[in-house]
């Protein structure tokens, strides 16, 4: 053995119990008790929690957006995402006319390797089908091991969003393939609309980001693709789901047995519209964007009956001067905020005020992502896994601050959020990377994670 960690209580998506896990080459090489430990090393975590690393299933790391590039690249965000208990990411690559898959995924892989500080994974975005030769290399690229795409419905404008009848050819061959096909739902017409309206009287605070996305611009194209996949049999991940009528829908028809996956996010859950009145509103500019009360009881309400399937964050930081481009004119404003380090401190400290269970939430940050996405070594604490873990004190006490966060950007939506429970070490497949507040682990030691085929 390399590595005990004894005496804790460990937390998988269905039960807890007090037991020693035992770690050799990066694995998990046995669960129980009195192993010798006779020239290994111990941590010992009496009174801690230990958990599966969390899979954070949607971070946007070093991504051109918005008229520049997202404020963390692979080496901070993935840094930051180690600190956070955050072991694997999954990122999301942008193909683009022109381009294959296999090489757009290929020259971020090479960017990610020398820096990555917790394993990887990719979702790739499909903006065009490059006439259509672009299905031919779906097989490719889940015998890659890139088993998810994109599409993005919206930012019709910045020519990312996909048509319906490429929507549905995506959907198609992804389900031929093996694959599954994530989208990001909101209708860029209406938005379009509302934006021009605005525009023309003079509407220009952060505010109006949310009044030209409001609840059924974003329901509108949640009922479109769930209606798609559904009518033709394929199955789909909706990401970052954060209207009340979009999810009733997507419930709706998970429940009648069509393969639908939700994923919602910490913003979601936190605020509320109401941030965007806020003189710094628009720190808080993400699309889609924070919703009204109602729409975030909807979501805490589908994650504690379990009609939710992961928490995942949308990283996608930018510097206070690139927001504050915006000041005057909300469309000029970079869309995204920080999360990947506030992720699982932000779900277990939920589960410590006993909003719901700590399996529940290891199940949605961890177990779901894992198994949606085929990463059959992760997201459980089983010999044989993946030795990611993560020890968890649920008496320590944090507020986050951009001063404790270990992330490239100047400021966190996250500022000044008290959290009851926060994780003291996390290890990526046996190596320690966080102790105690501090980044300990070396970047290039993350490991590109090749899926298996969805189904
Ligand atoms: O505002 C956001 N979410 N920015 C990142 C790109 C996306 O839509 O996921
Ligand atoms: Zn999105
Ligand atoms: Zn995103």
């Amino acid at each position: 053995m390399d590595l005990i960690i004894k005496n804790g209580t460990i937390v998988t998506s269905t039960e807890s119990y007090v037991a020693d896990i035992a770690i050799k080459a990066g694995k998990i090489a046995a669960i129980g008790k009195e192993f010798s430990e006779v020239g290994v090393e111990v941590v010992d975590a009496y009174g801690k929690l230990v958990l599966p690393g969390a899979i954070d299933a949607h971070t946007h790391l070093a991504m051109p957006f918005g008229g520049t590039v997202s404020a963390d690249g692979y080496l901070s965000g993935t840094r930051a995402a180690a600190c956070g208990g955050v072991t694997t990411v999954f990122d999301y690559p942008m193909q683009r006319k022109g381009n294959g898959i296999l090489d757009t995924v290929e020259s971020r892989k090479a960017m990610c390797d020398p820096e990555a500080c917790v394993d990887y994974a990719f979702h790739c975005i499909i903006t065009d089908l490059n006439d259509d030769k672009i299905l031919d290399e779906f097989e490719a690229a889940v015998d890659y091991g890139i088993t998810s795409f994109k599409c993005f419905l919206v930012y019709k404008k910045e020519g990312m969003m996909v048509d319906d009848a490429t929507l549905v050819k995506i959907l198609l061959k992804a389900k031929e393939t093996g694959a599954i096909t994530n989208i990001h739902a909101e209708n860029p017409d209406l938005i379009d609309l509302n934006i021009e309206q605005f525009l023309r009287e003079g509407k220009t605070s952060a505010w109006y980001h949310y009044l030209s996305r409001p609840e059924f611009v974003e329901a509108e194209a949640d009922k479109r693709a769930v209606h798609l996949a559904k009518s033709i049999e394929a199955p789909l991940y909706i990401v970052h789901m954060a209207d009340k009528e979009g999810l009733e829908a997507a419930v709706a028809a998970k429940v009648e047995g069509h393969e639908i996956y939700i994923e919602t996010c910490p913003q979601y859950l936190e605020f509320t519209c109401e941030v965007y009145k806020r003189e710094d509103g628009r720190n808080f500019v993400c699309s889609p964007p924070m919703k009204a009360q109602e729409s975030q009881d909807a979501l805490w309400h589908a994650i504690k009956v379990g009609l939710i399937d992961t928490v995942a964050t949308d990283h996608c930081p930018f510097q206070s001067y690139e927001k504050d481009w915006g000041k005057d004119d909300f469309t000029k404003i970079p869309n995204g905020c920080a999360g990947v380090e506030n992720l699982y401190p932000y779900m277990l400290s939920a589960a410590n005020e006993g909003k719901i269970t700590f399996n529940r939430a290891v199940e949605l940050c961890s177990t779901n992502p894992a198994k949606i996405f085929g990463c059959n070594s992760k997201g459980s604490l089983t010999v044989g896994k993946d030795a990611d873990i993560v020890i968890y004190d649920p008496n320590k006490e944090f507020t986050i601050s951009v001063e404790n966060m270990h992330s490239d950007y100047d400021h966190t939506i996250w500022e000044g959020k008290k959290l009851h429970g926060y994780p003291v070490k996390t290890f990526v497949r046996g190596n320690l990377v966080y102790n105690d507040g501090e980044f300990v682990g070396k970047p290039g030691i993350g490991q590109f994670v090749k899926r298996v085929a969805h189904k």
